[in-house]
């Protein structure tokens, strides 16, 4: 299907149903007329596929206590080893109502109170919380920033983790909201390096299939670097959310394949969730894995098309922005202090351009004057927000 027919076909106007990220643009940011590029879900309705399999499944009626069937499995594995190379076991599965859900109960299952949790900054914020409202340390080191390029400060990761007695490692990979995918050789590193200290891993791959450059940059799982070396020590979190447009159906995955941690998991989840399956959520992410590649390689030329069309005119209009280097997710990372003060980006970008972002501080502290926006919408809205953009700019600086 050409673009323009894809679109067609999919984009869709949310206002009115209830949609956090347009709906709620008025009590997040006291204006319900910007144009909401902050969460990170897309304007496009799921594969016809998924639609369809939900539909079959609403018109039985009855949704009571079910279980995952192998089907379920089948579709999922399929998909992580034709497009990840990743091979997964059913025993190693765990099911969720959500990644940051989860990681609030790894935090808890695997470290005590006081014990310190390390961080990349700036990095997606649900992380800050699932530490410092488990009472944990936390614990950040800054990504190094070359124009736009991010890159991990090993000496201070090093550094960090012997300082704080470091039981845990949460990273985000590929990495929201720089957009950096973590080459093998970046992870064999950071992974050899938790080994040592012994310091747990959570890898948070719910951005895995949003590979924007995947011949030059393609996402490579913490549980297959360097031939599995480290899938003892590793527990991935991912998920049909982010890929599909399904995050509201609460289905997401916690892999775990050493036994002992498992078991630890499941000692864990006895006494605090025992969450049952989500039979939409597993109808839908089935379905998806099934019948939803061509979609998503569709979505994924258009995130292409408006990452092209908003670094092109940037840099004819704007070119002192500094746009990071799109290499995964659907979420761009502009740096705007050569031109608005950081304490004046929100007036300039919320008040002036009419956007509706996440702001740089809320990534990390040190971030503020950057802008992430979500590309993963309906080219208008992008050609829209760029435009607004540019003209303010002109006028600031005239
Ligand atoms: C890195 C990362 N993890 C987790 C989530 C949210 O996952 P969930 O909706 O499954 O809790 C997001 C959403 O933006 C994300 O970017």
């Amino acid at each position: 299907m050409d673009q323009a027919a894809f679109i067609e076909k999919y984009a869709t106007n949310r206002l009115n149903t209830n949609s956090l990220k347009w709906d709620a643009l008025d009590e997040r940011y006291g204006n319900k007329d910007l144009i909401a590029m902050w969460v990170a879900d897309m304007e496009f309705k799921v594969p016809e596929q998924v639609t369809q399999a939900l539909t079959e499944r609403v018109a039985h009626g009855v949704y009571g206590y079910s279980f995952t069937p192998d089907s379920y499995y089948d579709a999922f594995f399929n998909w992580e080893e034709q497009r990840h190379g990743l091979t997964l076991k059913k025993d190693w599965i765990r099911f969720g109502t959500g990644v940051v859900n989860s990681l609030y109960a790894l935090v808890n299952a695997y470290t005590q109170p006081g014990d310190g949790v390390l961080i990349l900054t700036p990095v997606y914020y649900p992380f800050f919380n699932a530490v410092q409202d488990n009472h944990r340390q936390l614990v950040t080191s800054e990504l190094r920033n070359d124009h736009g390029s991010y890159s991990i400060d090993f000496d201070d990761v090093e550094a960090k983790i012997k300082a704080n007695e470091v039981r845990l490692f949460i990273q985000c990979s590929p990495h929201n909201p720089v957009g950096h995918v973590w080459t093998e050789a970046e992870e064999t590193k950071l992974l050899a390096l938790c080994e040592q200290y012994h310091v747990l891993v959570v890898s948070d791959e719910i951005h895995q299939d949003l590979e924007i450059d995947p011949e030059n940059h393609p996402f490579i799982s913490a549980l297959t670097v360097a031939n599995q070396r480290f899938a003892d020590n590793v527990i991935v979190l991912n998920s049909p959310s982010k890929t599909f447009n399904v995050a509201c159906l609460l289905n997401s995955h916690v892999i775990i394949p050493n036994a002992t941690l498992r078991q630890r998991y499941d000692d864990y989840s006895q006494m605090t969730n025992q969450t049952e399956t989500n039979i939409l959520g597993q109808t839908a992410g089935e379905a998806a894995y099934k019948y939803g590649a061509e979609w998503l390689d569709q979505i994924l030329e258009i995130v292409r098309d408006n990452y092209h069309y908003l670094t092109t005119e940037l840099a004819a209009h704007a070119p002192k922005i500094v746009v990071a280097d799109l290499q995964g997710t659907y979420l761009t990372w502009l740096d705007i202090r050569p031109y608005v003060k950081p304490e004046y980006t929100r007036e300039f970008i919320q008040d002036k351009c009419g956007l509706a972002v996440d702001f740089g501080e809320w990534f990390s502290a040190n971030d503020k004057g950057f802008v992430r926006l979500n590309l993963a919408t309906d080219p208008k809205y992008v050609h829209q927000a760029v435009q607004n953009i540019c003209r303010c700019l002109d006028e600031l600086t005239k």
